[in-house]
């Protein structure tokens, strides 16, 4: 008899983005007339920039000549991508890191969920609240956690309130953990952690010999000076940190796939007889068995973004992400809505108008404006009573969900 893992019924409800789909498409059916605009999912909408399509031309007219063809390509990445990444996404942060730490892949959300791998089941396991879902959900669905209670938190976790009290900065956590995932700049609330709040994260796993999951997929985001773009820019976190990046929101690549996971060498764990183990070893272990490799058309694509074309273009695509997330920010902000967010994140993390639940924001926007956004209690309870927009829309579109939220609700 095969046996199901029982540990997926604890799951609360499907995963948010495909149930937000679902309520979508029923009031879209029962409206075909409406116009809706969708800034829910922080999906790109803009096309690849034009160095990026050339490369990746340029690769598929290689793979259909047999003295250029490829075939299986290293499972970690080829050279000529983890050099680009090398030089010109860490060394001009003054990290330096070895080409045999960086491991190419083709996504954050599988890799922040695959590196749970290598880590043992007796992890304390810390999480924001509210987070990207897929941190808790795989730990569910790992078998790390009991049952969910009725606020949503799910037994074994230790979660980690991000409120506008805190500055969306967790406290350091009053019982000892293991894993820490920590996401800046923030997926939900947009906002950023400065590198004294993330010196103090890394002080705190170095003496409790803990290991934080950094997920920096909004890096290219940031506009202000002096905001970390990546976690080893504090000392001591090459011990004590695995960084995960993404070419998905930097350069229009959600359907294109791929990204970046950082496994220092010098970042270790115990057995538990007390043995230390190399965590980039188990995880390129890990990789070399089930894992191929991203596709050579995609990885010249990608390194295509270093080059000095690309970076000029994929930055423009950026601010003009970015200006969305102004218009937004500022349009909602004018209305007398409290927002946060939208400054180094594509993201805007709003207060819900009237204190309204943040499911009941989210049908009354679609109903009514026909404007679809994420309800914050879908990142975790103490997302409730906020809701998220994302700038990736097109201007004519973010301008006109800003003008139908402002008509409906603006003060
Ligand atoms: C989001 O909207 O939070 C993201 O698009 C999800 C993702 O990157 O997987």
């Amino acid at each position: 008899m095969a046996l199901a893992n029982e540990h997926y019924l604890k799951l609360k409800a499907g995963y948010l983005f495909p149930e937000i789909a679902r309520r979508v498409n029923t009031f879209a059916q029962a409206h075909p007339e409406a116009r809706i605009i969708r800034l829910g999912i922080g999906d790109v909408t803009r096309p690849l920039v034009p160095a990026v399509v050339e490369a990746f031309h340029r690769a598929v007219d290689e793979m259909a000549r047999a003295e250029t063809f490829r075939g299986y390509g290293p499972e970690q990445g080829y050279d000529f991508l983890i050099e680009a990444i090398r030089e010109r996404a860490y060394a001009p942060l003054g990290v330096d890191l070895r080409p045999s730490e960086i491991f190419v892949s083709d996504g954050s959300k599988c890799d922040t969920s695959n590196i749970l791998d290598i880590f043992g089941l007796d992890n304390r396991v810390a999480i924001c609240d509210p987070v990207y879902p897929v941190y808790n959900d795989t730990n569910v669905m790992a078998g790390r956690t009991g049952p969910a209670d009725e606020r949503g938190y799910y037994q074994g976790i230790v979660y980690l309130p991000c409120t506008a009290e805190n500055g969306f900065i967790p406290e350091l956590p009053d019982e000892p953990v293991d894993l820490i995932y920590l996401c800046y700049p923030n997926n939900p609330t947009g906002t950023v952690a400065t590198r004294d709040q993330l010196a103090r994260w890394v002080e705190y796993a170095l003496e409790h010999d803990a290991v934080i999951l950094f997920d920096a997929a909004y890096e290219a985001f940031i506009t202000e000076p002096g905001i970390p773009h990546s976690i080893y820019e504090v000392p001591g976190a090459e011990r004590c940190a695995i960084e995960f990046r993404s070419f998905s929101k930097t350069a229009g690549f959600t359907g294109v796939r791929c990204a970046l996971t950082v496994v220092p060498e010098a970042l270790t764990a115990r057995t538990p007889s007390g043995e230390r183990v190399s965590l980039n070893k188990l995880w390129n272990r890990r990789q070399s068995t089930k894992f191929n490799g991203v596709s050579y058309p995609v990885q010249r694509a990608a390194a295509a973004v270093y080059s000095d074309e690309g970076w000029e273009q994929v930055r423009r695509e950026i601010a003009y992400y970015m200006e969305n997330a102004r218009i937004i920010r500022e349009g909602l902000a004018a209305a007398g809505i409290t927002c946060y967010g939208g400054v180094n994140a594509p993201y805007i993390w709003l207060k819900t108008p009237g204190g309204m639940s943040s499911w009941d924001f989210f049908d009354r926007l679609l109903e009514e404006c026909h404007v679809v956004g994420t309800p914050g209690s879908g990142f975790g309870p103490s997302g409730e009573g906020y809701f998220r927009l994302s700038a990736f829309g097109d201007r004519a579109n973010v301008e006109a969900a800003v003008d139908r939220i402002r008509s409906r609700w603006g003060r």
